[in-house]
């Protein structure tokens, strides 16, 4: 077990990770609990919750995207009120990356910012969503776009969690783990060395300490995004976020890795990728999943990444792209020159099939 700090100048984080920390540190959290998980973890975990925070109000939503909604949010503080938890508690956020996310707005909201313990239990959040301080809720068919920057006093990174998790959730998870492997040159090498062993619980759990320690180094640079550093957290994202918005039916960490492979064609067919490089992270991806969609609108899709928060305006698009081993760059592209290389890799893998 290890303990990462996060510090940046407004705060400081303790991420504390691997086996046994959540037997080490969630009993420690206190009698002023608050916590907020969804109900295939309440389902699994039940009896943990109960033998762990003993009487502390359990609110718990239904599992899935959808419950990212200012609905349930109100819900949370209808609950905090009536249980009168005041100004001294701490939120506890015991699930993957929904719970993690709204339960973070929700502790920066009540009573002007309660303290908040993320106890995320998916891959995809232990690796990425939990730590760094992004909250948000989706509104109006629009993701996160409403949210908070509140930083988890505690996060509580236990491989515990993952024995439950189903095959499809690792897969999330891997995306971003794939993600930082383009980012981080000793995180790809990890990666390349394990390549056949990617599902491996000991591998995952030594990996995501490594992710984390990257995230948070970036985040302590560029706490609220706005000198660039936290900007190469999207990569993949651009593509991924557009297809997410269009078609809609996988889930987030699934889309990290489609983007991500369309992305890699981009960023080859515009010089800034060597092919030896790109193939070797496509490799990584195919390891994940052997089903990257030929989309047939992608064309359409892809005017979609002209919403991307990254963007200046609504004409051009811009990706983070992996340049090198350990290096990436951002693209700006017209959006039709955008459009046509996104269509050009559906075509590329439609005929691959
Ligand atoms: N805040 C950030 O910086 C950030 C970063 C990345 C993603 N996100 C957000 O995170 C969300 C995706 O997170 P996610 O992939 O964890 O999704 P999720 O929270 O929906 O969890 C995925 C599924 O796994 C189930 N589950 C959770 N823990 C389990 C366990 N231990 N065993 C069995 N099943 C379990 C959940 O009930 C759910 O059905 C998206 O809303 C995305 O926008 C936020
Ligand atoms: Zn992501």
């Amino acid at each position: 077990m290890q303990d990462i700090i996060l510090s940046a100048p407004s705060f400081k984080s303790v991420i504390h990770c691997g086996a046994g920390a959540f037997e080490k540190y969630a009993p420690l959290i206190g009698d002023n609990a608050f916590v907020i998980t969804d109900s295939n973890v309440s389902a699994l975990y039940g009896d943990l919750i109960s033998s762990t925070f003993g009487a502390a109000p359990v609110f718990v939503i239904p599992a899935g995207e959808r419950s990212k909604n200012y609905k349930i949010l109100i819900k949370i503080f209808e609950k905090m009120t009536e249980c009168g938890m005041t100004r001294k508690c701490t939120v506890v956020a015991l699930g993957g990356g929904v719970v993690g996310d709204i339960a973070g707005l929700a502790a920066s909201l009540y009573m002007r910012g309660v303290k908040i313990v993320q106890i995320p239990t998916t891959l995809l959040s232990q690796v990425d969503s939990s730590v760094g301080g992004k909250t948000a809720i989706d509104f109006n068919g629009v993701k996160n776009v409403i949210g908070t920057f509140y930083q988890p006093s505690e996060v509580i990174v236990d491989p515990l969690f993952l024995k439950t998790l189903p095959a499809r959730e690792i897969r999330c998870g891997l995306g971003e783990i794939i993600k930082y492997g383009a980012l981080d040159g000793g995180i790809y090498n990890t990666l390349i060395k394990n390549q056949d062993g990617l599902f491996d619980l000991a591998f995952l759990e030594s990996v995501t300490a490594d992710c984390i320690r990257h995230k948070a180094k970036v985040v302590s640079e560029d706490e609220k995004d706005l000198s660039g550093a936290r900007k190469t957290l999207n990569l993949g994202h651009t593509t991924g976020h557009a297809f997410e918005l269009y078609y809609k039916r996988k889930s987030h960490g699934e889309f990290v890795l489609i983007g991500t492979y369309y992305e890699l064609y981009i960023a080859q067919k515009s010089g800034v990728c060597e092919k030896s490089y790109a193939d070797s992270l496509r490799a990584l991806i195919k390891k994940v999943t052997n089903k990257i969609p030929a989309y047939a609108d992608a064309e359409q899709a892809a005017q979609a990444a002209k919403y991307d928060k990254k963007n200046e305006r609504q004409t051009s698009v811009s990706i983070v792209a992996p340049a090198k081993i350990g290096r990436s760059e951002e693209i700006i592209l017209p959006l039709d020159k955008y459009a046509q290389l996104i269509a050009e890799c559906a075509r590329a893998l439609a005929e691959e099939k």
